[in-house]
C-alpha cells in the first residue's frame, strides 16, 4: 500500500519524505487554508519535495470553472492530481478532463455507487472518507471494502485512497483491506511509529550495555 501525506505542510512532508515513507500528497481547500500561505506557491514547492501524486483541490463547484481551473493548476507539474468533489458538475469535469489526460482524484466519496460513477466517467482515483463516516456512526473501511470488491470486478484504472484517516488502526484495515493508498494526516504518521514495548526494550539494552562497559 502506498502512504500519501494529508497535509499541505511542507516541513512535515519533508520529514517524513527524508525518511522514504511519501509516496504522494493530497491537499484540500481546509488543509491549504491552515497554513495561511498561497496556494499555487506550496503546492509547488510539495512537488519539488515529493516524486509523486501531488493532489490540489478545485474550488469551484460547476463543470465549466472546474475544467478551467483543473487545467490551470495542472500546468504547474507534471505529477499534480486534480481533486474534485463527487457531484453531478464535477463527475462532468472529471470526464472532459480524463479524455484529454488529466488525473482526476474524486474527493468527498460516501458511497459505493459514487465511487463507481466516478472510476466510469475515468477517474484516476477515489477518496473515500472513512473517519467522517464514522463519526456518524457508520463503518467507514466497509464502503473501503465493497469499493475494493467492484474494482476488482472489472477493469478500471481507478486506485482507492482511504481518506479522512484519524487513527493507526484505520491505516492497518486500510492495508489489510487491499485499498491503494492511504492518505494520512502527519499526526497519525507519527503514532505508526509508537509503541510502549519498543521504549522500554531500547532504555533496557542501553541500560545493561551501560553497565557492562560504561557511557
Ligand atoms: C483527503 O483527501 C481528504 O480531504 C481528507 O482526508 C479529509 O480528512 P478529514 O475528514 O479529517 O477532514
Amino acid at each position: 500500500m502506498k502512504f500519501f501525506l494529508d497535509t499541505a505542510n511542507v516541513d512535515k512532508i519533508k520529514y517524513y519524505a527524508d525518511m522514504g515513507l511519501v509516496d504522494g500528497v493530497t491537499t484540500n481547500p481546509s488543509l491549504v487554508a491552515k497554513e495561511g500561505r498561497n496556494f499555487e506557491e506550496v503546492i509547488k514547492e510539495i512537488t519539488s519535495i515529493v516524486n509523486g501524486p501531488v493532489s490540489a483541490e478545485v474550488t469551484a463547484t460547476d463543470s465549466e470553472n472546474m475544467v478551467k481551473q483543473a487545467r490551470q493548476l495542472s500546468k504547474m507539474h507534471k505529477n499534480i492530481v486534480i481533486k474534485i468533489p463527487m457531484i453531478k458538475e464535477g463527475i462532468k469535469a472529471a470526464h472532459t478532463l480524463a479524455k484529454e489526460g488529466i488525473k482526476i482524484n474524486m474527493t468527498l466519496i460516501f458511497s459505493p455507487s459514487q465511487a463507481l460513477l466516478a472510476a466510469k466517467a475515468g477517474a484516476r482515483y477515489v477518496s473515500p472518507f472513512v473517519g467522517r463516516l464514522d463519526d456518524i456512526s457508520h463503518i467507514g473501511m466497509e464502503l473501503v471494502e465493497t469499493i475494493r470488491g467492484i474494482f476488482d470486478n472489472y477493469d478500471f484504472n481507478c486506485e482507492i485512497i482511504v481518506a479522512s484517516i484519524r487513527n493507526p488502526l484505520h491505516v492497518v484495515d486500510a492495508a489489510v483491506t487491499g485499498a491503494d493508498i492511504a492518505t494520512i494526516p502527519p499526526d497519525v504518521m507519527d503514532k505508526l511509529f509508537n509503541h510502549p514495548l519498543t521504549d522500554i526494550g531500547l532504555a533496557k539494552f542501553m541500560k545493561d550495555w551501560e553497565s557492562a562497559f560504561g557511557k
